[in-house]
């Protein structure tokens, strides 16, 4: 609260609010992921004695992942819980593969910019501000887009041919949350009456029980 607050006086009094991570205070701070101290934000750092090289190297992103599942997606993250040595550095990263006609359902980054870079394939992608505009368009190979922070978003493959992209953030731990997911999978879940007055879905019909399943389905698998 006191972050949000001081971001809000920042950007009043001098029209400069760079509230993504926090700047780091050493070097580097490779994570260690086994500390047993509680999670405040970031990772307490491995023994410097122990950093090696590798430590700052992902491996792995060149390949394309298993799009075979209902979405046609697969997302591969790399944020600080897999590559130890993004902690403290306020940025992270994704390969993002799709089947033919895959998609990346409406969802949001509460915590970061997203950098969306074309490898292969045209997408049709976009989001949607706080005045419900949407701003969309197409994308081919070689383009970047941006999807700004804590915004609905959303990536669809137009082609019947496999298409990647790499996925950039600034913060170590941008976060996702599936909007489908999150309304209608929730644990435990939303209860009906909430969710039929708000989306126009009778509460006494087998609709929502449907819509419900299909989520269900889908989602353990990204
Ligand atoms: C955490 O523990 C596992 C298993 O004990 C070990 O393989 C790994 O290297 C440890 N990671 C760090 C960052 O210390
Ligand atoms: C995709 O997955 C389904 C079910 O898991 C399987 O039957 C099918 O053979 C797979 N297709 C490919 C191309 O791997």
């Amino acid at each position: 609260m006191a972050v949000v607050i001081s971001c809000v006086l920042l950007s009043f009094l001098a029209k400069l609010a760079t509230c993504a991570d926090s700047d780091p205070l050493q070097d580097i701070c490779v994570a260690d992921l086994n500390s047993s101290v509680t999670l405040v934000n970031g990772f307490p750092c491995k023994p410097i004695s122990q950093v090696v090289g590798e430590d700052f190297r992902f491996r792995g992103l060149g390949v394309a992942a298993d799009t075979n599942n209902t979405l046609g997606l697969k997302i591969t993250t790399i944020n600080v819980f897999k590559f130890p040595g993004l902690n403290s550095m306020g940025i992270s990263a994704a390969r993002a593969d799709f089947g033919p006609f895959g998609v990346n359902p409406p969802h949001v980054h509460p915590r970061a910019t997203e950098q969306f870079f074309v490898l292969f394939g045209q997408f049709y992608v976009g989001f949607v501000t706080n005045d419900f505009k949407l701003y969309a368009t197409t994308l081919q190979p070689g383009d970047v887009f941006i999807f700004p922070r804590g915004l609905p978003q959303f990536q669809l493959n137009m082609g019947s041919s496999p298409a990647s992209a790499f996925v950039s953030f600034n913060s170590q731990n941008p976060g996702v949350m599936q909007m489908p997911h999150a309304l209608f999978a929730s644990d435990p879940e939303i209860t009906d009456a909430v969710l039929a007055r708000a989306f126009g879905i009778p509460l006494d019909g087998s609709s929502l029980k449907q819509m419900k399943d299909n989520i269900r389905a889908m989602f353990p698998k990204l």
